[in-house]
This record gives C-alpha cells, structure tokens and sequence, in this order.
C-alpha cells in the first residue's frame, strides 16, 4: 500500500528548536544562580534572588530543556519505527503550546514567588492541571501512534519512552494533590513525613523516569542510528527496561536518611539504589557496545562523541548515586555540594549532551540538509561541553568532600573544629571554578544555536514520506 502520507515533522521542528533556546535560558540561569554563591551582592532584587532562581534553574532545564528534548525524540522515533505519521495531530500540536504556556508560567510565577515549596514540583495547583491536560494529550498521541503502527514489534526505545509518560503522569497526579486555598496558594494532601516521603517517591522518580527512562529511550534510537549499528543486544534491552523500572520506584528513601522516615524504610531505600546499579550498568554497557565494530567512527564524528561521552557519565553517576545512597556514606555527602556534583555529572553529562547529541541527529534531517552547517563547530562545542563537565563535577566532588569532613572534625575536648562560616570560605575557589565549568557549558549552547539557525537558514522544513509497511526503517 504506497501512499504520499508524510510524517508529522512539524512538532519535532518546533521542540527540537525549543530545546536549544531553553537549554540556552536554563543554563544562563544556572551560571548566574552559580554566580550569586560566589558573588552574593548580585542578589539585586527579590524577583532575582538566588532563593526564586534556583527553582527556576531546575525548572528550565528539567522541563523545558529535558521536556522538549524528550517531546521532539520520543515524537520523531516513535513515527518513525511505526512506521505511521502521528495519531491526532491537532493534539500533537496543543502539547508543543501547552507546554510552552507551561514553561513561561513557571518563568513568570516562580521569579515572584509563588511555589508550593516542593522540589522540581514547585509550580502552583492552576499550572499542575495545565501539566495533566498537556501530559495525557501528550500520551494518547504516543500511545495512538503505538497503536496505529503498521509493524507488528514495538521497538525498545519506545517501551523506554511509553513507561517514561505512563509514570510522570502517575508521579505529577499523586505529589501534586493539594488543597487549594487562593488561586496562588494550596497545601499539600498529606502532612509530616508522608509528605516527605510521596515528595521524595516523586523526587527520585523524576530522576529515573523523566531524567533517565525517556533519555534511555533516546538512547535505543539514536545511538544505533548515528553509529550505524544495531543495538548490541536487543534482549538485554528488554531485560534492562523491565529491571530499571521495577528497581527505581524503592529508592526514593535514600534521600530521607537519618530523618524521621522509620529507620527499615530508609534501609529498604538503600538497598534497593544499590541493586540499581546492575540495571543501569547493563544499559549503559549496551548502549556502549553498540559501536562494537564502528569504534572507529568516534575519530571524526562528534555527534557519537557526545553520545558515548554521555553514556560514560551515565555510568559515572549511576555508580556514584549508589554508594552515595549507603547510610555511612550519605552522612558525609549529603547537605554537602558532592550531591550537586552527582546531580550535574548526571544532568549535564548524561541528560544534556545525549540530547544535544540526538538533537544534532534530527536538526538536519528535519530541514531537508545533508548534515548541520558546520561540523568543525560540532566539534568545537563537544569539547568545550565535555572541558565545562569535568570542571563542574571535579570542582563539586572536592568542595563537597571538603565540607562533609570540616563538619565533622571536633576537637579533644569535643567541640567543632570549624565554623559553618569557615566552611563556606572554603568553599569559594570551587564556586568558582564551577562558574567557569558552567559559562563553558554555556558557551557550547551558544555555539549550537548559532550551528543550528545557521542550518535552518540554508534548508527549509521537510516532512519525510511514511515508510511502507514491510520497508525496513
Ligand atoms: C543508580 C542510579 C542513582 C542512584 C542510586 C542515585 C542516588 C542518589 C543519592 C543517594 C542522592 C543523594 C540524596 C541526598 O543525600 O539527599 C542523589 C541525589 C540526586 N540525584 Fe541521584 N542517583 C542515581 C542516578 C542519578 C542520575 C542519572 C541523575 C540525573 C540524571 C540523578 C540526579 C539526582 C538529583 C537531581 C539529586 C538531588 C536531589 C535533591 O536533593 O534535590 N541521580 N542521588
Ligand atoms: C551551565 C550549566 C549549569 C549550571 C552553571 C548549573 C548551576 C547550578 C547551580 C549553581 C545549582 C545550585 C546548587 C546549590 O544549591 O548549591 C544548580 C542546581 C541544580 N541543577 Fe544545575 N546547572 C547547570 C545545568 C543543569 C542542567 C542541564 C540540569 C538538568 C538537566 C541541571 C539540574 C539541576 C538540579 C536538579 C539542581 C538541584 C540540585 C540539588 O537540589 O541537589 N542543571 N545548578
């Protein structure tokens, strides 16, 4: 059955652009809220302290960069392994607006202080139904296309992405339940330490599911695209998926140790962010070993660097996250800037650059060119991004291991050694070799959206024709 049917590119243009230019914006926001620790006197304005920003920093990377990177990659492998342009395209596009009114009302309401105090769930009761309208749109327009499909297998990446959507769905609805009391204001459902805990379940899994399972789905499809080679093996793909989601809903405690949580929960949190080790390694080593036999390609194709690159920090910070979830351990680490150095070895090694990897993949093939308009500067922005990573996170590692001891030497006689003051002196150099690490980071940004309208400006939209059912893809 041959048909002039296209694939609905549009909306993957619109979010893959989008995923540029708010990486740009959160990023930004991340350099100055770094800039504040190390110059506090920038803190000009309660609209752009560093206590509103922050949440905005989080907020635009995560949703808005995370978001609408996941948006145009699980939008474009999911047509194009059905071999079916996308269900309800009316709905498709309601996601890439109502997302964006989403993130603007994060940008304006967050800066002036209305939050409802939850970590990467700040965003007020009227915003949380916004989220839910665009999240189930968002879901049955993937799970339509699954449906419509024209192969019979469902590819892995798209598990990844499915059990990405069906879970963030389930989180957002369950830790945003609140009572509301003005339009501005609500109050969670539950108090004390059930709130901590449903948080902290949420919290974890925003890590697994929307900092990790949707970007693994990233994974399963571009990096076998771009080095030309299946994925290494398909039923460790399947063994992975299925290990990774079961594992990851009982870590969320380990972020709850040595609070009021009952003691075993904290344990049952351990152990399990230990066992998620051996499921996280497997995806990383298949992810890896795809190249098995085109390790020869990463010489001159830096689109695959920035995808291995991730992979390894992938690996990193999913060794890391365990032993930072072993009681003795977290007692130094956590309140310390070690974790803010496992949260970026995760965010900006992993999350940011395989999406800037799969993005470079797409840009191309999404305004009808051959390739972007400049490889040199593809190179030039892997380097730098990988140069800014290793700035920040070795910065944070020291700063952080440095903190966790000076709070705990006593003297003979039992008194603290050091003052917090005396800690936070110490800590200024390593603020401000993070600074440098993140205006690099940044500056690859730049280079990208440069790289990219540079590409759109010589191409024009195209949308590719549905591949028959039979046809490979
Ligand atoms: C096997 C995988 C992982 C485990 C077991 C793990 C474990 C941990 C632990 C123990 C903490 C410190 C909690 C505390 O002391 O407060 C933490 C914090 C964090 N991790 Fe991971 N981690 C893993 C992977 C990742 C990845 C891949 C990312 C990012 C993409 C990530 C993002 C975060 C974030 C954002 C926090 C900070 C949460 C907060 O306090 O606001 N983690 N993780
Ligand atoms: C130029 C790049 C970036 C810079 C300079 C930067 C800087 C910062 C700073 C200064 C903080 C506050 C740390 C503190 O409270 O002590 C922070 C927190 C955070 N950032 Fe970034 N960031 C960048 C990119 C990203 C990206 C791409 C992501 C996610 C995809 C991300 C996710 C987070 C998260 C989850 C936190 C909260 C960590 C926690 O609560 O432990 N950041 N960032």
């Amino acid at each position: 059955m041959q048909s002039q049917a296209t694939y609905n590119y549009k909306v993957v243009r619109q979010f893959a652009v989008m995923t540029v230019i708010w990486g740009i914006v959160g990023m930004l926001v991340g350099v100055i809220i770094a800039a504040q620790l190390v110059w506090p006197e920038l803190n000009v304005h309660e609209w752009l302290s560093y206590g509103r920003l922050r949440p905005l920093h989080t907020n635009a990377v995560i949703f808005a960069f995370g978001g609408c990177a996941l948006f145009a990659t699980s939008y474009f492998a999911v047509q194009r392994t059905s071999h079916a342009p996308l269900f309800a395209p009316a709905l498709a596009a309601f996601t890439f607006w109502g997302w964006q009114l989403v993130i603007v009302l994060a940008a304006v309401s967050l800066p002036l202080g209305i939050t409802s105090g939850k970590e990467y769930a700040e965003l007020e009761w009227p915003i949380d139904i916004l989220i839910t309208l665009v999240w189930v749109s968002y879901a049955v327009v993937f799970f339509g296309t699954i449906v419509k499909r024209t192969v019979s297998h469902i590819y892995v990446a798209n598990w990844f992405f499915g059990g990405f959507i069906l879970t963030v769905a389930v989180l957002h609805l369950v830790n945003s339940a609140a009572v509301p009391v003005t339009l501005f204001k609500s109050y969670s459902a539950y108090a004390g330490v059930q709130d901590a805990m449903v948080q902290w379940w949420y919290g974890h899994n925003a890590v697994g599911f929307f900092l990790t399972a949707g970007f693994l789905g990233m994974m399963y499809y571009f990096v076998p695209k771009q080095a030309g080679r299946p994925v290494y093996s398909y039923r460790l793909s399947v063994v992975h998926f299925w290990a990774l989601i079961f594992t990851y809903m009982w870590a969320g405690p380990h972020h709850l140790h040595y609070t009021a949580l009952p003691d075993w929960t904290q344990s049952v949190g351990m152990i399990f962010s230990l066992i998620l080790l051996a499921p996280s390694w497997g995806g990383m080593i298949n992810g890896i070993m795809t190249l098995s036999g085109a390790w020869h390609k990463l010489r001159d194709d830096p689109i695959l660097k920035f995808m291995i690159t991730s992979l390894s920090f992938y690996g990193m910070s999913t060794f890391e996250g365990p032993m930072m979830s072993i009681k003795t351990v977290n007692a130094l680490s956590h309140y310390t800037d070690w974790t803010v150095g496992h949260v970026h070895s995760g965010a900006l090694g992993w999350v940011a650059m395989i999406s800037i990897g799969s993005i470079y993949y797409l840009l191309p093939r999404l305004f009808g060119k051959p390739e972007m308009h400049s490889k040199k500067l593809i190179e030039v922005h892997f380097w730098i991004a990988t140069i800014g990573v290793v700035l920040y996170i070795a910065s944070m590692w020291i700063a952080g291991v440095m903190q966790g001891l000076m709070w705990r030497a006593t003297n003979v006689d039992g008194t603290l050694t050091y003052s917090f003051v005396e800690s936070v002196k110490a800590t200024y150099p390593f603020w401000t070799i993070r600074l440098l690490g993140g205006l690099l980071f940044l500056s690859g940004m730049l280079i990208m959206a440069y790289n990219m309208f540079l590409t759109m400006a010589g191409g024009k939209a195209v949308d590719a024709p549905v591949l028959a059912p039979a046809a490979a893809h």
